[in-house]
């Protein structure tokens, strides 16, 4: 592969193709570190520089250093590209100015009059985006609970084209098991994952049969609560052009910048990922032994009802953690007041814990119905527990069982 005058490796074409030595031979913090992050051929500078243009001045007409304008591709972007396609052993990665954006990105393999089947407890961005915005193009979606490979296949209808899995979902932390989706699919039909919650640090969803796998890169990816991204991955060169065609024809990119620190975010990636499990561990098994709570929700646990497909499809378990206060909806918003380093706010993946009420913040979108069919009601609150101490995190947490308890008592008094 040849080098363009900034010793970046460039195809030949404009495709998005990691460095295939990179893929193949390296340890996944290496790749992290090194994926399409080669220094600079002309300054010799070691970090992937912002390369902060709209535009690349040609030699002469037509004959460019492999860039021509910054929507179509930028260096910066590129090792991005290179770095997570890599970090999910592919070859292909194409990234987004969000995660919606990839998800966009991903569903524009489908055209008008084709049909997805799409696990039921999916992020609700997502759920309005098939809900909401598709069937004004011709695409209808079957929400399907997914955990049942049976109801999947009887989802299926002769014009379903894309089987949708997110898994753990958000925010029940429920499993899906993407070896036995992928072995429902027919020639020319598409499985994509959302790897968002489990990163490639845990599950390799193109190892177990996935087609493309997306994420939002806001999460674990960035890592820092810093920027909203989103990549969209595979293996299969077709796949790849027809997502890349998008990337470019609708032009919902990452600009440098952002491109730069989801890059640097992402060199990090085991190190957190490690801690954030970690501590994430903890949480869980200090809540599954806490009296003032009635369910805990994290695959770890030996009670999940899915731990030993867990086990079996994941390297590990993750960073989010669900429960039910004791106490119902007033007891969840009383202690999500409470809390003094878990910040109460939407999103997840950061190196800071949160605490988020789904069904208000992250699942607003979804009629109060279907939250209610799904277990997403107003007594569940939504941990992604950082790496900070551990000590720390479950004082955190003790102290808001405590000064949540006492509120309940003066309410009740009243
Ligand atoms: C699992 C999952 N997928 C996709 C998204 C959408 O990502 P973004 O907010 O970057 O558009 C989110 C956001 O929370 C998410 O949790």
């Amino acid at each position: 592969m040849p080098n363009d005058a900034f010793g970046h490796s460039q195809p030949a074409s404009r495709s998005t193709a990691a460095p295939e030595a990179a893929v193949a031979t390296n340890g996944f913090a290496t790749r992290a570190i090194r994926s399409g992050q080669d220094p600079c051929f002309a300054t010799g500078s070691t970090i992937v520089p912002v390369y902060q243009t709209a535009t690349f001045t040609q030699d002469e007409i037509g004959v460019t250093k492999g860039f021509d304008y910054s929507r179509s591709g930028n260096p910066t972007r590129r090792a991005l590209e290179s770095q997570l396609a890599s970090l999910e052993n592919a070859r292909f990665a194409s990234a987004f100015g969000s995660g919606m954006a990839a998800a966009n990105g991903t569903c524009s393999l489908l055209r008008a009059g084709d049909h997805i089947v799409a696990v039921a407890d999916l992020y609700g961005g997502t759920h309005r985006l098939f809900s909401e915005v598709f069937p004004r193009y011709g695409i209808e979606t079957t929400y399907v609970d997914m955990c049942d490979v049976e109801a999947t296949r009887a989802a299926v209808r002769p014009n379903t084209k894309l089987f949708w899995v997110e898994t753990p979902t958000n925010p029940l932390l429920r499993i899906i098991d993407i070896a036995a989706i992928a072995a429902l699919k027919k020639p020319g039909q598409i499985v994509a994952a959302d790897n968002t919650f489990a990163t490639p640090f845990w599950q390799s969803p193109l190892e177990l049969g996935a087609d493309v796998v997306m994420h939002s890169t806001t999460k674990y990816l960035s890592g820092h609560s810093d920027v909203v991204g989103g990549i969209v991955i595979t293996n299969d060169p077709d796949l790849h052009a027809q997502i890349a065609f998008h990337q470019n024809a609708v032009g919902a990119i990452p600009g440098p910048w952002d491109s730069y620190l989801t890059l640097r975010g992402a060199k990090t990636l085991a190190l957190r990922m490690r801690e954030h499990e970690r501590n994430a561990r903890a949480v869980a098994q200090f809540l599954a032994g806490h009296d003032d709570v009635a369910e805990v929700y994290y695959p770890g646990l030996a009670s999940h009802p899915q731990h030993e497909l867990a086990k079996r499809q994941m390297r590990g378990f993750g960073g989010v953690v669900s429960f039910r206060p004791r106490g119902g909806a007033e007891r969840a918003r009383a202690f999500a007041k409470a809390t003094g380093i878990f910040n109460l706010a939407t999103s997840l993946g950061g190196v800071e814990s949160l605490i988020c009420s789904p069904t208000v913040m992250t699942h607003a979108s979804v009629s109060p119905e279907r939250k209610r069919e799904l277990g997403i009601t107003e007594d569940l609150l939504r941990l992604s527990v950082g790496i900070e101490d551990e000590a720390d995190l479950l004082a955190d947490l003790g102290r808001a069982f405590e000064i949540s308890r006492a509120a309940g008592l003066v309410l009740a008094a009243l």
